[in-house]
This record gives structure tokens, sequence and C-alpha cells, in this order.
């Protein structure tokens, strides 16, 4: 079983407001985010530049960007929720629904392409039963295509969460999906 996850499709926050007092951001984001999002914005040179790190902080927290924290955040800012949408969809990092605990990217730039790209992509589709945008039924795994990962000279190459890899083969593929699906959660 598996949930369609199409993180490619057009993303949106039309219709989601929250009212425009400062305490609501306030009441929406924790005070952890917010002292975090606040750090980020004392090391830039505008409350703006934070944009993306405020991003990061919220997505580290929750998981993933709904419109309600990216409207938040915009607030935190005092910037448009265009503008921030805009940096959201810019860094393919930041994801935009939710995704499962981890998260891969797989390389399908020309390197890669040349050294096995496509057995790597069955491989995962076959061993996961989704394809890419779309997360596993229990919500360990969420595929995602990526451009160059910058280790070409040992393609193909893949990224899971923060963690490269590199010189894959379809088994390396899925010994290492297995070994990170029994990986236990830190409590
Ligand atoms: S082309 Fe895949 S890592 Fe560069």
């Amino acid at each position: 079983m598996k949930t369609d996850n199409d993180l490619s499709s057009n993303q949106r926050i039309a219709s989601v407001m929250l009212d425009d007092e400062e305490t609501c951001f306030r009441q929406y984001l924790s005070s952890a985010e917010i002292a975090a999002i606040e750090h980020e914005v004392a090391i830039m040179e505008s409350r703006e530049a934070a944009g993306i790190e405020a991003l990061k902080v919220v997505q580290q927290h929750r998981g993933w960007i709904s419109d309600e924290s990216l409207v938040a955040i915009a607030q935190c800012l005092n910037i448009s929720s265009a503008q921030l949408e805009g940096v959201a969809t810019f860094y393919n990092l930041i994801y935009r629904q939710p995704v499962g605990r981890f998260v891969i990217h797989l390389c399908d730039s020309i390197s890669c392409h040349l050294t096995g790209y496509d057995e790597i992509l069955q491989a995962i589709k076959g061993h996961l039963g989704i394809d890419y945008g779309q997360t596993t039924g229990d919500g360990e795994f969420t595929l995602l295509s990526n451009a160059c990962l910058g280790n070409c000279d040992k393609s193909p190459a893949m990224m899971i969460n923060a963690q490269h890899y590199h010189s894959l083969t379809p088994e390396s593929v899925i010994a290492i999906l297995n070994g990170l699906s029994q990986k236990v959660e830190p409590q």
C-alpha cells in the first residue's frame, strides 16, 4: 500500500490565512521554533535573508512545511507568504507535503544515468512499491529525484536524509534500505 504524495505538483497557499496579528504566528509556532528562527535572523543581514533557514528550522520540528507553517514563518519574518513560497519551491530539500521517515533523493543527472541509474531506480521502486513523489504506506520512505549530488566520480549516487551514498548497485541499495527500516528512532 502506498500514499500519493506528488511533491512536484503546484504548491499552493491560497486558501490558508492566519490572522495578521503578531500573536498569531506566536500561537502557531512553538517557542523553540521561534527562538531558533530568531537565532538565524540574528546572524543574517535581514529578516528576509533568513527565509531558507527558518523553513529548515520548522521542517526539523514538524517533518515538512504545511501551508499554515509557511504563512506563520512568513509572518514571523515579516515578509509575504508568496515570497517565502518562492524560496521554499526553489530549494528542493524543503518538503511542502508530508514525507516519510527517510527521504530518498536519487540523482538523475548525466553521470548517474551513464553508470546505472535505471537499474537503481528499478531496484528502489520494486523493493518499496512506490514511484517518484510517493511515500510507502508505512510512512518509512519517500522517493524523490534530485539533480547532481556532487558525487559524479562515484556514481550512481543518492542521498537519504542528510546521508550520501555512492557507487550504488541494485543489491547495495536494497541492503541500505533494509538497514534503514530496521533503524530505531532514539527516544
Ligand atoms: S550526476 Fe549523479 S552525482 Fe553527479
